[in-house]
């Protein structure tokens, strides 16, 4: 087990018990909530995405929650080759986001980059951090140790710090993330707290957001480990229903033949089978039942099917989106304009609190 796995369990029991309540909250008042949420553009998004954040943040949305959807297209400079087309990788996304439903009506889609003010912030936070703080990160950890870089930037170890200038910048009060990002949400309520405290003047500049984890449990990608773009284990959102099911076919399982769900001794047959109890909304148990003596085949087949049934929609709508690549321009240059509205009040805000207001 690596660092992250432990530290990211033990902090889910209690995460996930406050996301109980702030659901709860959510429900009753949603107008008193906002919602940042971001993913790198690294590539297609998948069913990890969308069953442990992306569907909740459509689920968000559609309660009336005002969301911010971010594309952090800072944090993926490390990487040669998609720094090379970024544009592609960030255009992408957005199709993702459009596909799934996120709204750019209702909904801010933008990238940091084009944002300066909310960069800014970063100067100030990261006085707000030690060294020996951002070193310890067990999640920056296990991206150096899955990055393919001979030698660590300054860049990759300050992330949790943009990340908390990303959320703060329009003060968020809730981010729906995965657990592997619960120790940069961390850092980010201490920024808050530390920023309140030193310059606050007994009042309070920034909120605390606090993690909101989806009930859904971890999905693992085809080789049995965590369902990741980078592992080339991931189904994309965007497959098709051929390729979806070259990947299943090619899935890992296991040499027991009865089919039972089981994620704690059997890791890769039972995120199949959870798998399709997600796609056809339905109990992993349940499934795993009715597959039973069929085995790992009729398992493949169901699971197969459960997905290109359930993403059919999302696929379409995503297709005739990237018809017009002018929309999802004019939706990231609107996007943009309105973060960098709230990004320079904030900044204003807070060079007051400094007082640096010269
Ligand atoms: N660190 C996140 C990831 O690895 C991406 C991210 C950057 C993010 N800034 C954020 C997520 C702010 C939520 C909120 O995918």
């Amino acid at each position: 087990m690596s660092t992250t796995d432990t530290l990211g369990t033990l902090g889910t029991t209690t995460a996930q018990a406050r996301s109980a309540e702030l659901e709860k909250l959510i429900q009753k008042e949603p107008g008193r909530f906002r919602v940042l949420t971001g993913d790198r553009p690294t590539g297609r998004l998948h069913l990890g995405h969308y069953f442990g954040t992306l569907h909740n943040r459509v689920r968000l949305q559609d309660l009336g929650v005002e969301t911010l959807v971010l594309v952090p297209d800072y944090q993926v400079l490390t990487d040669r080759d998609i720094a090379e087309n970024l544009k592609e990788y960030v255009e992408e996304l957005v199709l993702d986001y459009l596909a799934i439903g996120i709204d750019p009506e209702r909904s801010t889609i933008f990238a940091h980059s084009a944002v300066p003010a909310l960069n800014q912030l970063l100067l100030p936070f990261l006085s707000l951090v030690s060294v020996a703080e951002l070193n310890r990160n067990p999640t920056v950890k296990d991206e150096i140790a899955h990055s393919r870089q001979a030698a660590v930037s300054g860049l990759m170890l300050t992330y949790p710090v943009h990340q908390a200038a990303d959320i703060l910048f329009c003060k968020a009060n809730v981010v729906p993330v995965g657990q592997d990002q619960l120790p940069h949400l961390e850092i980010t309520r201490t920024v808050a707290r530390r920023f309140n405290d030193r310059y606050g003047n007994g009042g309070s500049v920034f909120p605390q957001p606090e993690a909101l984890l989806s009930a859904a449990p971890l999905l693992l990608g085809t080789d049995g480990t965590k369902m990741s773009k980078s592992r080339g284990n991931a189904i994309s959102l965007s497959a098709d229903a051929d390729e979806t099911a070259r990947l299943i076919r090619g899935a890992k399982t296991d040499a027991e033949r009865h089919i039972t769900y089981d994620p704690a001794n059997r890791p890769e047959v039972s995120s199949l089978v959870l798998l399709t109890a997600l796609c056809e909304d339905g109990d992993p148990r349940q499934v795993a039942e009715e597959i039973g003596a069929g085995g790992a085949a009729a398992l493949k087949r169901r699971v197969t099917e459960a997905v290109n049934g359930h993403f059919a929609p999302i696929r379409a709508r995503r297709a005739a989106y990237a018809q017009d690549r002018r929309l999802v321009r004019d939706v990231l240059r609107t996007g943009n304009e309105r973060a960098g509205a709230l990004a320079d009040a904030t900044l204003k805000e807070v060079r007051a609190a400094m007082h640096c207001d010269y």
